[in-house]
């Protein structure tokens, strides 16, 4: 395998880590360094709690009954591992791009480029779902509050007996437009929305311990230990997003210390917020009464306490939570798509800054068609299962990289460093391999098809403007060429 120092024009051409570091400080090119430790937890979360906790409970409870409290805290198990190793490589490559940056800088190329690709899927097209989430939610605090609701044909996609999906697309929109104003107000206007949802849960945790009863919690385990696991697998939606904190990187001012500590920080507050309202929703609400809504937690209010005032609060909450993770899991996928395409392996014109706002606009709103598009016409069922599966693909990858790192770049300057490595690393490979295999096959073959059009992809455009592999072929050693100038104004 070619070093970190000694690029070769291969498939697995490897791109230089110090390039990447000093290139994002360019003119031009350098994203605005803005965002400090607070604003960073608060992306973590604002990306995390969400449609998971909202929503995809519902589905945790029908596989596992009430030991979807034990598959909450499996999933949690599951992400600390690859949360440090995320931290680790976070903080030595303050970069934009996340787990492909990371892979890039290890594995090489062509990997790189898989994993990039599979992260359009954990983030482009988890966007429009959550979206479509966020539609349903409306209408049901609008029919619950106001007793008017959109009618179908514009509020559902066609498979799901509407026309087009216009709440989603609007949601969608509206993102696109505060990402493209600038990082700093996004970060300012995701905090306000973050308070507000932990607000919410813990509205929801109170409320339910005051109506808490122990008659749902039997039997515990109607699926045994696999139920648990299955459900595990599904539940592991509601934990993506602590990642969403790394694709920032390149604009927080301190990334050695913030960025451990967002990644890890937002895990432990989402951890302990799920826990605590799996056992208040199922202190208040049967498995079957979560499971046979779209508003899980809303309906145990209603239905289970039978106080429908709370209920409505309830949904409003679940708007505004789900609002934050449009705006954060977005802002993600635009900064991997801003790595991929300053690296040649997508149009490299793409990856300019915009001199105004200093963000990314040009990419930022093409994406936001793309999605608002999904969004549209996308159905809901489904998306959730391709989206773990490449985001515990992703997993695997990162606690590779951290390995492979560690040989390849003994002396590299790591501000944080996973305790144990390899053990935990490789413990949290383990994890992500175990919760793939819980998902059903038809996953898999959605996942693999997704996989091979990205390969081809490669192929047909990357491989062949890939600017590591340009210089390395030009004879040249370090980074690749400087992409064109910033966007006009
Ligand atoms: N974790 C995010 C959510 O639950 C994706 O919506």
């Amino acid at each position: 395998m070619a070093t970190a120092s000694g690029n070769k024009p291969g498939i697995f051409a490897i791109r230089d880590v110090q390039s990447l570091v000093t290139e994002t400080t360019e003119e031009g090119h350098g994203l605005k360094k803005a965002v400090g430790s607070v604003q960073l937890t608060a992306m973590g979360v604002g990306a995390i709690i969400g449609t998971g906790i909202f929503v995809v409970i519902g589905e945790g409870a029908a596989v596992a009954g009430p030991a979807v409290i034990l598959s909450f805290i499996l999933a949690a198990v599951a992400c600390v591992f690859s949360a440090l190793s995320y931290a680790e490589l976070a903080s030595s490559i303050p970069v934009s791009g996340s787990a492909y940056t990371y892979t890039y800088a290890t594995l090489g190329e062509i990997v790189a480029w898989i994993i990039g690709w599979d992260l359009i899927l954990e983030y482009g097209v988890s966007v429009a779902a959550i979206a479509v989430g966020w539609g349903g939610n409306l209408n049901a605090f609008l029919d619950a509050a106001f007793g008017v609701a959109l009618p179908d044909a514009i509020a559902k996609s066609p498979e799901d007996g509407g026309v087009f999906n216009l709440p989603a697309v609007v949601i969608v929109l509206a993102v696109t437009l505060l990402l493209v104003r600038g990082v700093t107000e996004s970060a300012r206007v995701n905090l306000v929305m973050v308070v507000i949802k932990l607000a919410v849960l813990g509205f929801f945790i109170v409320v339910a311990l005051f109506n808490f009863g122990t008659g749902n919690f039997q039997p515990f385990m109607p699926s045994g230990v696999d139920g648990v696991t299955a459900a595990a697998a599904i539940i592991f939606f509601a934990y993506i997003g602590f990642d969403a904190v790394s694709t920032g990187s390149e604009e927080a001012r301190n990334p050695a210390k913030d960025l451990p500590r967002a990644i890890i920080g937002s895990l432990i507050i989402c951890t302990i917020f799920y826990v605590l309202t799996a056992v208040g929703a199922i202190g208040i609400a049967s498995p079957a009464q979560l499971e046979a809504t779209d508003a899980p937690l809303a309906a145990a209010l209603d239905e289970g306490a039978g106080i429908s005032w709370a209920a409505s609060v309830l949904a409003l909450g679940a708007v505004v939570a789900i609002t934050s993770v449009v705006l954060v899991i977005m802002y993600g996928q635009t900064r991997i798509f801003f790595a991929m395409c300053r690296d040649g392996l997508l149009p490299a014109r793409l990856a300019t800054v915009n001199q105004r706002y200093g963000t990314p606009a040009r990419l930022t709103i093409g994406l936001g068609v793309l999605i608002a598009v999904l969004a549209a016409l996308v159905p809901l069922s489904e998306i959730v299962k391709l989206v773990n599966i490449g985001t515990l693909f992703a997993f695997v990858l990162v606690n590779v990289g951290v390995i492979i790192l560690r040989r390849t770049r003994p002396d590299m300057p790591r501000p944080y460093r996973v305790p144990w490595s390899p053990l935990l690393p490789i413990i949290g490979i383990l994890f992500a391999v175990y919760l793939m295999s819980d998902l059903p096959w038809d996953t898999w073959v959605r996942f693999v098809v997704w996989l091979a059009l990205g390969i081809l992809i490669y192929f047909t455009y990357g491989y062949r403007n890939s600017k590591v592999r340009k210089a390395a072929l030009a004879g040249r050693t370090g980074g690749p060429d400087r992409p064109a100038g910033g966007e006009p104004r």
